[in-house]
């Protein structure tokens, strides 16, 4: 898909359709009153039907007359007040869904400067959302395994931002890096929900290898044996009851001891459960399917790695996805099965549902050794999180605190909403085991903080956790993105990293 910024008026944009703004408390200014005379007043006599009052993601399709593009698509936004970064990517993506099923390869979008006054909006930004907001909404997971899937949003040849009076050329940098972006987080997408007979942990490591090797970084797969002989002894004891065995991914950009313009090294680590039945300690049958996504960690640090590599090459960066299948069989980890984690500490694994800790510890130690001096960890890691905070909102964990603030910072210019759990290191006392300094597991008593907390006994460095297990997955579709993987972090991450470029 191409973007192109265009500083004309609306009518006189030749595309297939051209979709407008509509501010539900906003009396239309006089580009408006102009597009909507040459539709015959078309606008306001929906609004005084009510059809078309402004309700954010309804859509009317009109048919076009003195305007260059045959159909107008008014996507309500509802108040302008309410109008944030949040709003105006979700009204890209509900534009680009509401027209699932029709024929549009030229999409044209009117920016108006009203819509770019709230929220640190600019219209650069502005542009770089609601592009990224197309191109996400066009995202359809449906596809993936069927060749015609009857209301899929439309393939677009090309998409037009008019934005009358800007500067074209900062806003169509704006808007191609929102296009690289959303394509980023739709092929952290699709690779998080590809079936787990499709995706198995050798199967991720073969498409890190392809990710990696088509943008020019470098990748390492360790092998079980590998890992034991350099002490994973956690990460190696989720993946014995699956007869695929586990990889251990990593990818790279930079010369070898390089850091970024901050001198820093940033690990970005994902769990990468390709299946997550709960070992030994099974989950019971009811939405199991689910745990399908339970990689959704890993492609997306895999996907985000990549797409700074296309918008920073070679920015220092480190990306760390230990993939595993949890499966019951007769080579399990056993509930109280004692192990010894990377740096030396000796663990117990109490439940062996609780997997994720239990590679991901590994993985932060690993990255250190690796020369990380950040740490930025994404995992389906607990359903207390879904439980606490829905869909809407990723919980997350950090020390210290200016760099949680800045992992939410940088989430807050991408439109991604975050919420910290406290990290109480009273409860830490109630994880110690009698056999071992650790236990994986430790009742339902704040068992969201400990699973903070038991991360955070293997990272040294500032490090954030951020909890995709409520928001890394819808169950319903929405007006403006797909059921299933969401794609949440990738954006996050790329802000992230790039404020090192
Ligand atoms: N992958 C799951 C968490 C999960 C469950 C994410 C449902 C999304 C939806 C994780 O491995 C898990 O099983 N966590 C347990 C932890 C418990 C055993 C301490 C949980 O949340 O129940
Ligand atoms: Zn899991
Ligand atoms: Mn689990």
């Amino acid at each position: 898909m191409h973007i192109r910024v265009v500083t004309s008026q609306p009518w006189d944009i030749e595309a297939d359709l051209l979709a407008l703004p509509i501010v539900a408390d906003h009396e239309p200014d006089d580009t408006a009153t102009e597009l909507d005379r040459r539709i015959e007043g078309a606008l306001a006599a929906y609004r005084a039907l009510g059809e078309q009052a402004g309700k954010a993601h309804a859509g009317t399709i009109i048919r076009g007359r003195e305007t260059a593009a045959p159909w107008l698509l008014a996507m309500g936004v509802g108040d302008l007040a309410a109008f944030d970064r949040i709003a105006a990517l979700r009204f890209g993506a509900a534009v680009e869904r509401r027209l699932g099923g029709r024929v549009v390869r030229r999409l044209a979008i009117w920016l108006p400067a009203t819509l770019a006054g709230g929220d640190g909006l600019d219209a650069e930004i502005l542009a770089e959302l609601v592009a990224r907001g197309v191109v996400e909404g066009s995202y359809e997971p449906a596809a993936i395994y069927r060749d015609d899937v009857e209301d899929a949003p439309p393939a677009l040849d090309e998409v037009v931002l008019v934005v009358p009076g800007g500067d074209d050329q900062a806003l169509t940098a704006a808007a191609d890096r929102g296009r690289v972006i959303g394509e980023g987080a739709n092929r952290a997408r699709t690779l998080s929900q590809r079936a787990s007979n499709d995706v198995s942990p050798e199967v991720l490591a073969d498409e890190a290898t392809a990710i990696a090797h088509a943008h020019g970084l470098e990748v390492e797969v360790i092998g079980p044996e590998q890992a034991a002989a350099m002490g994973m002894g956690m990460f190696l004891a989720v993946g014995r009851g699956s007869d695929s065995p586990p990889r251990f991914i990593v990818m790279r950009s930079g010369a070898t001891g390089a850091t970024d313009r901050r001198g820093r090294l940033l690990a970005m680590v994902g769990k990468g459960v390709t299946f997550d039945s709960g070992g030994l300690s099974l989950k019971p049958s009811d939405r199991m399917e689910e745990m399908k996504m339970d990689k959704a960690g890993a492609c997306t640090v895999i996907s985000a790695i990549a797409t700074v590599a296309v918008l920073a090459p070679g920015l220092p960066l480190l990306a760390v996805a230990p993939a595993v299948e949890n499966m019951p069989g007769p080579h399990s980890t056993r509930p109280g099965d004692v192990v010894r984690a990377m740096n030396g500490k000796v663990v117990e694994i109490q439940n062996t549902d609780a997997e994720g800790r239990l590679i991901l510890g590994d993985a932060l130690v690993y990255a250190e050794r690796q020369g990380a001096t950040h740490l930025v960890d994404v995992a389906t890691l607990t359903g207390a999180v879904e439980r606490a905070f829905g869909k809407r909102v990723t919980g997350g964990f950090g020390t210290p605190q200016d760099w949680w603030e800045e992992v939410v910072a940088s989430g807050s210019r991408q439109a991604e909403r975050y919420w910290q759990i406290p990290l109480v290191d009273e409860y830490r006392k109630d994880m110690d085991t009698w056999y071992a300094e650790l236990g994986n597991s430790s009742g339902p008593e704040a068992s969201l903080v400990k699973s903070g907390l038991f991360l955070k006994d293997f990272a040294t460095r500032p490090w954030v956790h951020l909890d995709i297990g409520g928001s890394g997955y819808l169950r319903r579709a929405t007006p403006w993105a797909a059921r299933g993987a969401t794609g949440v972090t990738h954006a996050t991450l790329v802000e992230l990293a790039l404020r090192g470029a």
